[in-house]
């Protein structure tokens, strides 16, 4: 735990940015398995906003794991720890103006409940990327639901590790019913009708 330390508030702040901006800023925050869709919805709706000239910015699982987040497994406590630094990584991201779209499988209830806690009531958006475990494992893009099947993987989500489903997320997209561009299309039907984006 540090000490001695004072919070210094910046020159420029997030009303500045957003308004400048000329949009909100906040977190979207894609959970759901392994293998359910997260990344690639998280990618199409970046695409999109980004044609819509909104800044935005992708926090990937396996991309986070390679950096700042290495030294984290997936035991429930590391879980958990990445959760926590991706939160505080992504709140900043909210104080520079921008969209942050997040796609972790993030299972536990609590953990996701820690970071809507961390910013403000209109900037964490939950969105509840739904797909059954079957399909998930049909679809087993890295061949690892076959490899935690067989015992050479633990802990895996779905399998031998919990996903806690969200209750009551903002948004539930069930991308075993929709193409990608349907499903990205009603994260952005949802940012217009907050009027988060015009
Ligand atoms: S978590 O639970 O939120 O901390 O996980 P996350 O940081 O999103 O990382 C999930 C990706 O790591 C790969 N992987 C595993 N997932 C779940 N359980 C185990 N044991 C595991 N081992 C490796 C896997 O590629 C996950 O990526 P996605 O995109 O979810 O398929």
């Amino acid at each position: 735990m540090s000490t001695n330390i004072v919070w210094h508030q910046t020159a420029v702040t997030k009303e500045d940015r957003r308004k400048r901006n000329g949009h909100h800023s906040c977190i979207l925050w894609f959970t759901g398995l392994s293998g359910s869709g997260k990344s690639t919805i998280a990618n199409a709706v970046s695409k999109k906003l980004f044609d819509l000239g909104i800044q935005n910015y992708v926090l990937d699982g396996d991309n986070i794991r390679h950096g700042l987040n290495k030294d984290l497994g997936f035991s429930a406590a590391d879980r958990t720890e990445n959760i926590r630094r991706i939160g505080e990584v992504a709140k900043l991201f909210v104080d520079s103006g921008q969209f942050v779209l997040t796609a972790f499988i993030s299972p536990f209830a609590q953990d996701r409940e820690l970071v809507r806690r961390l910013v403000e009531k209109d900037e964490f958006i939950e969105i509840y990327v739904k797909c059954p475990l079957e399909e998930c494992e049909r679809r087993d893009p890295k061949g690892l639901y076959k490899k935690a099947r067989n015992g050479e993987i633990r802990d895996f989500t779905g399998i031998d590790s919990p996903y806690e489903a969200p209750v009551s997320p903002e948004l539930t997209i069930e991308t075993h019913r929709y193409t990608i561009d349907e499903c990205a299309n009603q994260v952005i039907a949802y940012l217009c009708d907050r009027n988060f984006i015009k």
